[in-house]
Order: structure tokens, then sequence, then C-alpha cells
């Protein structure tokens, strides 16, 4: 069967359903291909940290509803150093910015609220197989759903698939460098029902490995430890976790809450990016183009991010018929991919167990811990990375 429409879009992801909002305000035609259930996307459990930047974006959108309402605004962090506790202000050191801690699929299920609400179409379980003609005007994703064959002809297409999807695959090997960390460990998370014990989020190197106390409400908490790559969660019994987290978090004076753990899984950690997002009519934005390890919760804000740029450089061509923004979405994006790549990578080296405990690696991570405290320069680089840099 055969479809046309100005902006095909493969993913439904927080980077496809945001794309496809800009556009329709800007009255341009946009068809989201998404190989999962709509259920299956809303509910997969990932990070929830939404920069400011995201945050304003979602309210412009008009979609921010219920992030409005359930969504916690923190205004500093704790970092913590084998039991000692520092707080970086981000008030006062980043002039007024913070962040907004609501999970991702909440954002994922707001979103595709919002598209469907303006008439988007959405086929979920359409899984894009292979595109064609990026090279001319007129390119075309070749998909299958409800086990039959379908051509989207399209203007452009946006490769939001994610790390494992098909865009990044046709991009010619020729236009970019690919940059890889596999870091040697991983993150165990759960989610727990029981009220955070701490105000504001705690990341913690600890001499028996890295942990973060985050959470999602005031009745749900979300934490990590760092654990072995080839670990498994039949390994971590919840009493074992529980001990574990509250000796890595420890600080004089506090307690850790427990409570029934309803999720558990292991991620990966891993730095990757290539060095150029598009080729002809291909645009790829997101995790098609880049994985941060998840230490300075950017994933998600990231793909945000290059959408912004995408959308306004396809409105220009549309509008204008002025293809400079397209020609310079690359790089336009690489500038915050750069600076959120090292800060990602700085927090996970500052807070993860690598080197043996009073090695000389591990004595430069303690001193760059103490720097925090003792420059107010450093912990502004620290608060305005985190919260993400309005500029680039
Ligand atoms: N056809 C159709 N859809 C596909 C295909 C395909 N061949 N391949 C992948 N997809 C879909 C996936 O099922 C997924 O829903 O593309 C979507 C990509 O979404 P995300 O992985 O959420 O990526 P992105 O929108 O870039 O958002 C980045 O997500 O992975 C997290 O931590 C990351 O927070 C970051 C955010
Ligand atoms: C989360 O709440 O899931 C979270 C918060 C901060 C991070 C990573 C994950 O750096």
């Amino acid at each position: 069967m055969k479809h046309s429409t100005k902006v095909g879009i493969i993913g439904a992801g927080p980077a496809g359903l945001t794309l496809a909002l800009l556009l329709q305000r800007k009255g341009i035609d946009c068809i989201i291909l998404e190989n999962r259930s709509r259920q299956y996307v809303e509910s997969r459990v990932r990070a929830g940290l939404l920069e400011q930047n995201t945050v304003d974006l979602i309210r412009e959108l008009g979609a921010s509803e219920r992030l409005d309402k359930e969504g916690l605004e923190h205004h500093g962090v704790y970092l913590s150093f084998n039991g000692v506790r520092h707080r970086v202000p981000f008030k006062e050191l980043t002039g007024g910015r913070c962040i907004t801690i609501y999970g991702q699929q909440e954002v994922v299920k707001d979103l595709i609220q919002a598209n469907l609400d303006r008439g988007i179409e959405i086929v979920f379980e359409a899984h894009a197989k292979h595109i064609e003609g990026i090279e001319t005007e007129s390119p075309s994703i070749f998909y299958q759903h409800n086990g039959e064959e379908h051509e989207l002809t399209c203007d452009f297409v946006a490769g939001c698939d994610g790390y494992h999807g098909i865009g990044r695959q046709h991009l010619p090997k020729e236009t970019y460098n690919e940059f890889r960390i596999e870091y040697p460990f991983s993150w165990l998370g759960i989610l727990a029902n029981v009220a955070p014990s701490s105000d504001e989020l705690i990341y913690a190197y600890h001499e028996r490995g890295f942990a973060l106390h985050s959470l999602r409400s005031e009745t749900v908490s979300r934490l990590y430890i760092q654990v072995e790559n080839d670990d498994t969660v039949d390994n971590w019994p919840d009493e074992k976790i529980w001990e574990e987290l509250s000796i890595r978090l420890g600080a004089e004076g506090w307690s850790l809450q427990s409570g029934p753990i309803f999720e558990k899984s292991i991620t990966p950690m891993r730095s990757f990016m290539i060095d150029n997002m598009q080729y002809g009519r291909l645009f790829l934005a997101g995790d098609a183009a880049h994985i941060v390890p998840p230490t300075g919760g950017k994933g998600l804000n990231l793909a945000v991010a290059d959408i912004r740029f995408l959308a306004s450089a396809l409105t220009n061509w549309y509008d204008n018929q002025d293809d400079s923004l397209l020609q310079s979405y690359s790089q336009d994006c690489l500038r915050r991919i750069w600076r959120a790549q090292d800060f990602s990578n700085f927090m996970t080296y500052l807070f993860h167990k690598q080197a043996a405990h009073g090695s000389f690696e591990n004595l430069l991570q303690k001193s760059k811990f103490d720097y925090i405290s003792l420059s107010k320069a450093q912990a502004t680089t620290i608060a305005e990375n985190y919260v993400g840099l309005k500029e680039i």
C-alpha cells in the first residue's frame, strides 16, 4: 500500500513525538511509524530528569498539564563521597534554573495523547525495514504493518528510531566518524513503593561502588547501584539491594527508608555518538545519533534539543524555501551533544568505582570531589551543565 506525507518520522520516543507536535503547529503534515505497541512504549521505564529547556518546550507545546501538576522541581543536588555529602545549589549558581523529576514514560504518555488529540497519525506496530531515495526529493520508508507491506513517500525522513533503529544504518559510512566507550560497569535500577528518603537527588561514590537516590513521586523512589556488566537481577534479592544502597548512600544522621520493590532491571553504560547526523533528505535525532551514560541525566534532554533544531530547519525550508538551517543541522546540534557527552563522562568517572580504593586514580577522584566544595567556580560548572546550558 502506498501513502504519502511531508515528513516521515520513524520512532515514537520523545524525539519523534516532539518533532511531530512542532511540525503540526506549523501546518507541516507528518506521520509517525512506531515498531512497538502504544502500551509497550508508554510503559517502558527509563530515566526521569528534565532540564528547564525540556520543560519549557513541553509547556510551549501545550502538553504540560500533568507535568505541571506531578513534576517535582529540584533546586539542588547532593554529591557524596564515601559518606561525605555536599549540596550543589542550582538557583544561585545558574541564575534561577532548576531540573524537574518526571518519568520519561509519563512524558511519552502525555506526548502521545497530545499527538492524537491534534489528529497526528501514529502507526503503532509499524516496522520500518528500509529507506530509499534519500538523495532524491522524495524518499520512501518501506514498512510492515498488520502483515502487509507499505511504502510511505515523503519530502524528508526523520530517523528518531533510537540506538537500534534503521535510520543510522542508512547514513553512508564515509560521512561520519563514530565514537564509543563501553564502560566496565552497569546500573541496577529499582522502583519502590516508599517515600523518598531525601529532599534532593543524591549521587554517591563509595568504595563499594556508585549509588543514586532519585524519585518519581512523594510515594515512589527510584534508586540505582553500580553492578558488574555480567550481573543479573537474580543475584540481587530485595534485602541485598536495600543493604547495599544504605551503605553506599549513607551519611551521618541520615537513614534510607526501604519498601516493596516493583521494578528491577540492569542497564549497560555507554557513550556513543556520530559526528554527522544527516545525508540528503535523511536527518537523525536523539538516541539514533548519540547515547550518553545516564549519570548526567541527559538522554531525553539531548533528544529534545536536537528536535528544536530540526523542527526550525524544516519550518524554514517549507516557509521560506531556505535550506540553510537544514545544511547546518548537525553542526548546530553537535555543540550541545559534545557538552553533554563531556559532562556525562565526567560525572560517570567521578562517581563510579573503577580503581582500587587508595590508588592514585581513586585519590584524584577524591580531589575532584573535594574541589567542588572548595571552589564556587567548580560547583557552578557542575550546576550549569546539570541544569543544561541555555545558550547552545
Ligand atoms: N521502525 C519503527 N520504529 C522503530 C524502529 C523501526 N525500525 N526502530 C526503533 N523504533 C522505535 C522504538 O521502538 C522506539 O520507540 O523508535 C523509538 C525510539 O525512541 P527512543 O529509544 O525513546 O529514542 P529517542 O526518542 O531518541 O529518545 C531518547 O530515550 O533511550 C532513551 O535515554 C534515552 O532518554 C533518552 C530518550
Ligand atoms: C532517574 O530519576 O531515573 C534518574 C535521575 C538522574 C539520573 C539518572 C536517572 O542521572
